[in-house]
């Protein structure tokens, strides 16, 4: 039986931070499917776990310093940057990932980091503060423009008693997420020559040659997807929302865009970035939203990954509404239009490809089945918005696609970038089927 990444050669990162007990579990984890795992340790690294451990696990021996005379003899920096299918950083420091963001290039990591144009995946573990801080945030939105993958951090407890993002990934997870960055890998070699990115991401990271016309699965395609919160008013300064962050919807919007689609993004109030190369029409309210879909159609393939009000007030009041010591009157809600239902019951002019999200807190998978029939449209991503799972406003997701028979395809935790990429390439060979 061929295993997974069978004779696939990873050079492993390993940075300095307590995590760096786990990258041993990785090594095993990767050699269990077949890799050949060549480790490198930097040296705050090398305080947690030594290079003999690693070497050992691997079964190569492990690097260490830029300047070792033997080193540089046996196999080169630049050799190490080279001789391998792709480089994982795991775990990968706040300070791994500053100097990988401005290319920096101090010590062996950091300069086989700078000088490769292989694929790289980055396994982030750090204070939660750490990940937090606005410099990592800017850090990470300039890997990922890079082109870098990422999956985790994970939500929960830190070694310093505190909580939140910033545990590694657990090395099954960035396993996966190995497989899936090689998959792409593999597509990429099928592109032409001319339309084919230097540094082997495939098309999926949107680098196609300047002035080339759109290369990619949805090149000539036009996708509609709508992504965010909305905000019903209550009076000019109260609103009722939800806690989503856009960021499953923006992902999948930047990947139909690098898949070469003509891309409309309908969103609701969001705090992130508007993706590279989509069309962005910012809306407040269900019923704008629906307005604004129904302006950007025709669309080949439309993806409902906002997370609407179902509910609205029954009126919006046109000042604030005052404390004045007795109870407050009850809001009255009425229901706001449901985009997807109508778009998908369209008779004329309806997407070929109709997606919808089902956020459930339970029997995911028995809401989605209905969902699908009750709002009529070609397949559901389903997914597990219960507080534990931190999905809703955090970076990964688990999804679970259900089709009109019923069918259930489950993928494994994967970053939101990461979930966006795959559901593109999978709604592109639907439309191609
Ligand atoms: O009914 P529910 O909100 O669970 O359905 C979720 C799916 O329907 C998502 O795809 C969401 O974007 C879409 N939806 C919509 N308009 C609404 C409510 C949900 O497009 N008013």
């Amino acid at each position: 039986m061929t295993r997974p990444l069978q004779n696939r050669r990873i050079l492993l990162v390993i940075g300095g931070g307590i995590a760096a007990y786990k990258a041993l579990d990785l090594i095993r984890r990767l050699r269990e499917r077949g890799a050949q795992v060549r480790p490198l340790l930097t040296k705050g690294a090398q305080e947690f776990v030594t290079p003999l451990a690693a070497a050992a696990l691997a079964g190569e021996r492990a690097h260490t310093d830029l300047f070792d005379r033997a080193e540089e003899a046996d196999i080169g920096h630049i050799k190490l940057a080279r001789d391998a299918d792709a480089i994982v950083v795991a775990p990968a420091t706040a300070s791994l990932m500053a100097r990988m963001a401005t290319g920096e290039s101090s010590d062996l990591a950091a300069t086989v980091l700078l000088a490769t144009t292989l694929p790289i995946l980055i396994a982030p573990a750090m204070n939660v503060r750490m990940w937090q801080h606005p410099a990592t945030r800017r850090n990470l939105a300039t890997l990922k423009g890079d082109g870098v993958r990422v999956i985790g951090p994970n939500d929960g407890a830190m070694a310093e008693a505190e909580f939140g993002p910033g545990r590694l990934a657990e090395p099954s997870e960035i396993a996966d997420a190995v497989e899936a960055l090689l998959a792409d890998g593999s597509q990429a070699e099928t592109q032409p020559s001319e339309t084919r990115p230097s540094a082997g991401f495939g098309f999926l990271a949107g680098r196609s040659a300047p002035g080339a016309p759109p290369a990619g699965p949805l090149a000539g395609k036009r996708v509609l997807v709508t992504s965010g919160p909305t905000h019903e008013p209550i009076d000019p300064v109260r609103y009722l929302a939800n806690r989503s962050s856009g960021r499953q919807g923006h992902a999948i919007a930047a990947a139909a865009a690098a898949a070469g689609a003509d891309v409309t993004l309908v969103s609701g109030p969001v705090l992130i970035p508007a993706p590279a190369g989509v069309r962005v029409v910012p809306v407040e309210t269900a019923r704008e939203m629906l307005a604004a879909v129904e302006a950007a159609l025709p669309a080949d393939l439309a993806i409902f990954a906002a997370a609407v009000g179902d509910w609205r007030p029954a009126e919006t009041r046109a000042s604030k509404i005052k404390k004045d010591g007795t109870a407050p009157a009850p809001l009255a809600l009425v229901e706001n239009p449901d985009i997807l239902a109508t778009i998908a019951g369209r008779t004329a002019g309806r997407p070929r490809l109709v997606v919808g999200f089902a956020a459930e807190t339970d029997t995911v998978l028995d809401n989605a089945r209905a969902k699908i029939a009750r709002k009529g449209c070609d397949l559901i991503v389903a997914n597990d918005v219960s507080p534990a799972g931190g999905v809703m406003g955090g970076t990964a997701n688990t999804v679970h696609l259900v089709g009109r028979d019923g069918t259930v395809e489950t993928w494994p935790t994967l970053d939101k970038d990461e979930v966006g990429r795959r559901l593109i390439r999978h709604f592109a060979g639907l439309l191609d089927a």
